[in-house]
């Protein structure tokens, strides 16, 4: 016997509701899946600039043995703390340490011995050796200076 007091539309509601969580389900975990995919790089990013700044806030000065016999018109690249940078020994007997990442766009610079001053490969901006000072292309600052210390058998490089 059939129930002919039941709504034939009935199971057809049910479906769709169904189908309707369903979708509201998927929409709301795909959702879920992009935030993730998209905040989880940028906490990692912003917590990591943090550490980064505390772990060279730290750095005081370097001692980089045997520096000091490193030949006049060359230079050392070295790590002061987390950031390259770059010990010169001048022609004239000079030294100077700079922060070697570019002050554009942050490629690590060189010292450029023929030319006699710190070049950057990556738009051709270029500074002046002893100075640090922005002299062509497109970096908008000066190297960071740093203080030098030449000892009998080594180079202390510090902050100003
Ligand atoms: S990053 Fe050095 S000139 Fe652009």
């Amino acid at each position: 016997m059939s129930d002919l007091t039941a709504d034939p539309t009935e199971p057809q509601v049910d479906e769709e509701m169904s189908r309707r969580g369903f979708v509201r389900v998927a929409v709301t975990g795909v959702t879920l899946a992009y935030v993730a995919a998209i905040g989880y790089p940028i906490y990692r990013y912003l917590n990591s600039s943090v550490e980064k700044s505390a772990a060279m806030a730290a750095v005081k000065d370097v001692t980089l043995d045997k520096a000091n016999d490193i030949p006049k018109g060359t230079a050392l690249m070295f790590k002061f703390g987390i950031r390259p940078a770059m010990l010169i020994h001048h022609e004239d007997d000079s030294w100077v340490a700079l922060d070697a990442v570019c002050t554009h766009m942050g490629c690590t610079v060189k010292f450029d011995a023929a030319k006699g001053n710190i070049h950057c490969a990556c738009h051709g901006g270029t500074y002046d050796a002893k100075t640090g000072q922005n002299i062509g292309g497109p970096p908008p600052r000066p190297l960071t200076v740093y203080k030098v210390a030449v000892n009998p058998t080594s180079v202390t490089v510090s902050r100003v």
